[in-house]
């Protein structure tokens, strides 16, 4: 499973964090930047992310932001993105379970360190749980 991960200028530590995670535990990841705290905009970074998952490059992703609210509703304009925020582990591994999100989005400004730390690996070893889960997904995706 190949991680597509971006942030902006409000995500940027955590990204690096992020990746620092992903690299000890020998978990594939395409970094797609902002690669400094200069000023950038969100939906380009969510845009390109989105569009790595669809074509296949990246099975799914990781994006932050200030709030991690901005990349969560710029990420899930793109059909078959399902992006989650999420600032708690029970909802990290819900969203797998039940929605099978593709992308989590997290909020540097909102969420402390060793819990968004947390969070990522819970959503990361989460498994989709499919049954009637799978019959909502694809009503969301006829959306
Ligand atoms: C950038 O200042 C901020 O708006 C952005 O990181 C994010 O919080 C948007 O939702």
């Amino acid at each position: 499973m190949k991680i597509v991960v971006g942030s902006d200028h409000g995500g940027f530590n955590y990204k690096n964090k992020i990746i620092e995670y992903l690299k000890n535990n020998n978990i594939d990841y395409i970094d797609i930047g902002t690669y400094s705290t200069d000023s950038c905009d969100y939906p380009v970074i969510a845009r390109k992310a989105a569009e790595k998952i669809i074509n296949g490059e990246a099975q799914r992703g990781i994006l932050i932001c200030g709030t991690g609210i901005g990349m969560s509703i710029a990420a899930n304009k793109v059909k078959g993105i399902r992006a989650a925020h999420c600032t708690d582990t029970f909802s990290a591994k819900a969203t797998r379970a039940h929605n099978n999100s593709n992308i989590l989005c997290l909020g540097e400004r909102i969420t402390g360190e060793c819990i968004a730390l947390e969070i990522v690996d819970t959503w990361l070893k989460s498994e989709f749980e499919g049954g009637r889960h799978e019959r909502r997904v694809n009503q969301i995706e006829e959306l």
